[in-house]
């Protein structure tokens, strides 16, 4: 496999053509960002760290029967997937409630959803990624009917398995976004899960241990990283 020219710059990863059409090098940098890019930083080994835990996830998930796009790690900071034809769209689930949920209802961080909450957002960061509904996606086009039934069913068992394996490795899996993708009209998820796109709290002090870190101009992003990885038994040196 050869790497080829840039295909897309994101504020995290980058996307490199192949000499294979149907092959991308997906590329995660140090860099991260909040505010729909507003406030960007760098850390080091986060590229590391996030390349191999998405690696580990995105397998867990492929073995229990879920299409994901990854096809294998290349480098460090490198994996090689499957190129797809990205929805639009970013998929959240909630388990247990913070973020933007807490603005929008007022209620208490941490209060128990059950059943958890499906939500979905345009990719749009100029207008900073509004809230849409199924009356959206049909009236604009972004994804058929079917498309999204499915990707709801997919998110929920997504979740049942990401709970499970997070707590048993003491963490609570608060809340995660997903992006999926069409390969010849196959549903496909892509994009990341790491602790960027995902809130992970340690299940008993509570403490955050993911991006909100940044967010909330706290210390020790990557040793919360090291640790989450180190307690799902992940080597990454
Ligand atoms: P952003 O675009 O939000 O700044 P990133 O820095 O994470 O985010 O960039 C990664 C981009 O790559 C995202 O826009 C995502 O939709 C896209 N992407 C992820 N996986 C694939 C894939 N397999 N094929 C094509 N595009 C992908
Ligand atoms: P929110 O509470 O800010 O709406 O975020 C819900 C979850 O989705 C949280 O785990 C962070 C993740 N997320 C992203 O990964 N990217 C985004 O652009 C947004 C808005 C949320």
């Amino acid at each position: 496999m050869e790497k080829r020219t840039e295909l897309y710059r994101g504020k995290a990863k980058t996307l490199y053509y192949t000499d294979n059409p149907e092959l991308l090098v997906l590329e995660f940098r140090d860099d991260t960002s909040m505010g729909n890019g507003e406030k960007i930083s760098q850390f080091a080994r986060k590229g590391i760290l996030n390349n191999k835990f998405n690696y580990f996830i995105m397998n867990k998930l492929q073995q229990t029967g879920i299409s994901t796009h990854i096809n294998s790690l290349i480098s460090d900071n490198t994996s090689l997937v499957q190129k797809l034809e990205m929805i639009p769209i970013e998929f959240v689930i909630r388990n247990y409630a913070a973020g933007s949920l807490l603005k929008r209802l007022n209620i208490q961080e941490g209060l128990s959803l059950n059943p958890p909450i499906f939500e979905f957002f345009l990719k749009n960061d100029k207008e900073h990624d509004p809230m849409i509904n199924s009356s959206y996606c049909e009236t604009f086009g972004w994804i058929s009917k079917q498309n999204l039934i499915q990707i709801h069913k997919l998110c929920n068992k997504i979740n049942i398995i990401l709970s499970k394996i997070f707590d048993e490795a003491n963490l609570m899996l608060v809340d995660f976004k997903l992006e999926f993708g069409l390969f010849k009209d196959y549903l496909v998820l892509g994009d990341e899960f790491s602790p960027d796109v995902a809130r992970l709290w340690d299940k008993a002090t509570m403490k955050k241990m993911d991006k909100d870190l940044f967010r909330h101009n706290m210390d020790g992003l990557i040793e919360s990283y090291e640790e989450i990885s180190c307690r799902l038994g992940l080597k990454i040196n």
